[in-house]
Formats: C-alpha cells, sequence, structure tokens
C-alpha cells in the first residue's frame, strides 16, 4: 500500500493531503489510512525545503497511518535533511541527525530509504539513530550523464575529501577544502578558507562531483581552480541542488551543472523515479 505526500506528486499521484491552517499550523490527513491494516506499507514524501514543517508533517501522516495497524511502514524521503549534522564540534551542541533518525523511528518508521545520505557516505544498509536506512548512491547515473554531455572521456574529482568516496572507485581525486569558523550573525555558516588541487587538468574535460550543492560555494571554489588548471571543459554535478542564493546562475555562468531530482530544480538531469519504480514495483 502506498501513501503519497503532495511533494512527491511530480513522480507519484498524492493520496495524503497536506494542507495549513490559516495561522500556518500543518493539517494532514490520510483518507485511506484504514487500507493500510496488515499491509507493507510506503509513505513517498518530500523533506526539503521546508524541511521543519515537513519532518512535522510527516510525523503527523506516520502517526495517522501507525493507527491503522500496519504490518510495516518503508518511509522513502529523497534527500535527508539534517543529514550534514551528524557530529558535535563544539560545546552545546547535538547531533541533529541522530536526533531526526530517532524521531522517525520512534514515529513508527520500520525503515528509510534515502538517496546519498551526507553521513553514511556509502551505498547499503545501515541503522543509525535506532533507525534501518537503506542509502541508494546515484553515483554511477550522474557520471553517466556527465559522460553523456562530455561526449567522451572526462576527469572526475571532488571538491573535499569528505567526497572522496564518490570518486574513489573510478579513479578520481579529491581536492583539499578547510572551512573557517563560522561567520558571525544569525546564519550558522562556514565560510571556505583554502581549497587545493593537485590534479593536472590542463586541456581536459572535468567533471567535479559532490553529494550536494547548497549554496554554491564549494563548486564555485573548485570550478575556479580547475579552469585556473586550464581545463577545457568543466561539468559541475550533484545528488541534491539546493541552489540557494544566486549560485545557480553562477554556476550556470561558469560552465555546465545538473543535479539529480532528489529535489527537483531546473537543472535536475537525472531522476530518481526509475530506481523508485524498480524498488516498489
Ligand atoms: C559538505 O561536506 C558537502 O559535501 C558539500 O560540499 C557542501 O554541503 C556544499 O555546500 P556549499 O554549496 O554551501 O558549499
Amino acid at each position: 500500500m502506498r501513501f503519497v505526500c503532495p511533494s512527491f506528486s511530480d513522480i507519484y499521484a498524492p493520496n495524503v493531503e497536506v494542507k495549513n491552517f490559516p495561522d500556518g499550523d500543518s493539517y494532514v490527513r490520510v483518507p485511506d489510512a484504514k487500507e493500510g491494516a496488515g499491509k507493507d506499507v510506503f509513505l513517498f514524501t518530500r523533506l526539503y525545503p521546508n524541511q521543519d514543517a515537513s519532518i512535522f508533517q510527516t510525523i503527523l501522516a506516520l502517526r495517522a497511518i501507525k493507527a491503522a495497524k500496519p504490518k510495516s511502514i518503508t518511509l522513502v524521503v529523497p534527500y535527508l535533511p539534517y543529514s550534514r549534522q551528524d557530529k558535535v564540534f563544539k560545546d552545546g551542541e547535538v547531533k541533529s541527525a541522530e536526533i531526526l533518525c530517532e524521531i522517525l523511528a520512534r514515529e513508527g518508521a520500520g525503515k528509510l530509504v534515502t538517496f546519498d545520505c551526507h553521513f553514511l557516505k556509502k551505498e547499503g544498509e545501515f541503522t543509525y539513530g535506532g533507525l534501518k536506512i537503506k542509502n541508494i548512491s546515484l553515483n554511477k547515473k550522474i557520471i553517466e550523464k556527465a559522460r553523456e554531455i562530455a561526449g567522451g572521456e572526462i576527469e572526475i574529482m571532488s571538491p573535499d575529501e569528505g567526497a572522496n568516496y564518490l570518486v574513489s572507485d573510478v579513479g578520481g581525486t579529491s581536492m583539499k577544502k578547510v572551512r573557517g569558523d563560522y561567520v558571525k550573525g544569525n546564519e550558522a555558516y562556514r565560510e571556505i578558507k583554502e581549497m587545493k588541487m593537485s590534479a593536472d587538468v590542463l586541456g581536459k574535460s572535468v567533471l567535479i562531483i559532490d553529494d550536494m550543492i547548497s549554496t554554491g560555494s564549494t563548486m564555485l571554489k573548485a570550478v575556479e581552480n580547475v579552469k585556473g588548471g586550464g581545463a577545457k571543459k568543466v561539468i559541475c554535478a550533484a545528488a541534491h541542488g539546493f541552489f540557494l542564493k544566486d549560485s545557480l546562475a553562477k554556476l550556470n555562468a561558469s560552465g555546465e551543472v545538473f543535479v539529480s531530482d532528489t529535489i527537483p530544480s531546473p537543472v535536475s538531469a537525472v531522476s530518481i523515479k526509475p530506481v523508485l519504480d524498480g524498488l516498489f514495483k
């Protein structure tokens, strides 16, 4: 039995109602929840953008589904928010990623299916925060697409060592990125202090691949390095594209850029639908 939130309507027809009361509170209704009784149930939802509201709406949907006593509930969330906050760097911080997984497990998600989860760094089955997670990587599809765009061989690079796992199996190399401390003000953001590249890219077509493009600072700095090294063509790609601020315009101006549709965007060129269709026939 499939329950689909409106945030997933580009892939499957929604049958969960998600609205807002006039004051902004969330309203969620799963009209066919009872049909899930005794069955394996799948809840498809995106948790980005508006992640905090979307997480709460998902909790409400899980409660409605759970009340009908299904055999199991699998939650399908293409991009898992808070996945970059799985470590404590400073006293008084918390592991938001772990807390989110704990909440989802407690609310009845027997398993989470997601794509290129930042803290897992490889494909497979894991348990984190008490939640079973199936992590699927779009890396192969992204590299295939980049080869198609380049029309031949490409040099593959990641913009930092954290994303080395995306390139190590395909003979790629990683740049070294160092971030500074949090900037002053209300935004929890650490600027890039430096990024070094040692690979020879002179006259080559280069794919810079990361798990996500957020403000775009990482990719834009990496593009600067690669162009400075004399590359003839630069393609930027990631599984998840937030494209905050004016980063998409800047990246478009500096070369080719594409992402998957875990977060739909104007440059989503790799679809998760065939993967999901294959998993949930
Ligand atoms: C960091 O560890 C991630 O893999 C990405 O490199 C990072 O989140 C990209 O962020 P931004 O686009 O803001 O530089």
